[in-house]
């Protein structure tokens, strides 16, 4: 396995001050890196994008610096609230902005919800698949004012749950990059053969 650490970043698609969102994707942060992996928060109410364009998103001043960093990460946490049992508009924009750089890497769901947030954590599944990312077979979803209060986790059973899959993002993430490395870098038909660089 390589010894670089495993790079993740964590997209914060609420807007709002007091996100729980926000809340629980920082808690998972300190936790990644007290493990020994690097963080880049995108948050995108200090970072906002603009609407995806596909005529001049990828020739905007904005474009190369956050391809870059999106090309660095081999695992993706992204926390959207659940808006009309869908994913919020900056989440959905952030992922409109890529495709060819999430193929082979992981996603991990985060939802904030009165309703466990399946439906926005399926479309975030589909996302994925649509991209040829990998998803964990499941996601961390939680309530504002119950789970989450004052910025802090508030119930034991989300900070367990959120432990759980801090430990599988370090796990499966490693393994899952370290395949795609090689897969780039190889010769066999796996789906990551169309990723490779054209010599
Ligand atoms: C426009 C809008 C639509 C919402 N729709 C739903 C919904 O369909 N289901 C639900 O459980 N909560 C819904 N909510 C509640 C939010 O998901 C909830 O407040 C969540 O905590 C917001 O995330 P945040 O704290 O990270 O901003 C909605 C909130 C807003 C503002």
């Amino acid at each position: 396995m390589s010894d670089a650490a495993l790079h993740v970043m964590l997209v914060v698609g609420s807007l709002r001050q007091g996100s729980a969102t926000r809340a629980v994707l920082l808690e998972g942060a300190a936790q990644l890196e007290a493990a020994g992996c690097t963080t880049d928060l995108l948050d995108l109410s200090t970072e906002p994008l603009p609407l995806y364009n596909p005529d001049t998103a990828h020739a905007a001043p904005r474009s190369a610096p956050l391809k870059a960093r999106v090309d660095r990460a081999d695992v993706f946490l992204l926390g959207s609230p659940d808006y009309h049992g869908s994913i919020s508009s900056p989440l959905k924009n952030f992922l409109d902005h890529f495709w060819h750089e999430f193929a082979g890497r992981l996603f991990v769901t985060l939802v904030a919800s009165h309703e466990k947030g399946l439906t926005a954590t399926d479309q975030l599944r589909t996302v994925a698949c649509q991209c040829y990312a990998w998803t964990l077979p499941y996601g961390l979803s939680f309530a504002e004012d119950t789970d989450v209060q004052d910025g802090r986790i508030a119930n034991p059973k989300l900070a367990a749950r959120l432990a759980m899959l801090v430990r599988d993002v370090r796990v499966y993430g490693s393994l899952l990059a370290q395949q795609r490395r090689a897969d780039l870098a190889g010769i066999e038909p796996g789906f990551m053969a169309r990723w490779r660089p054209r010599s």
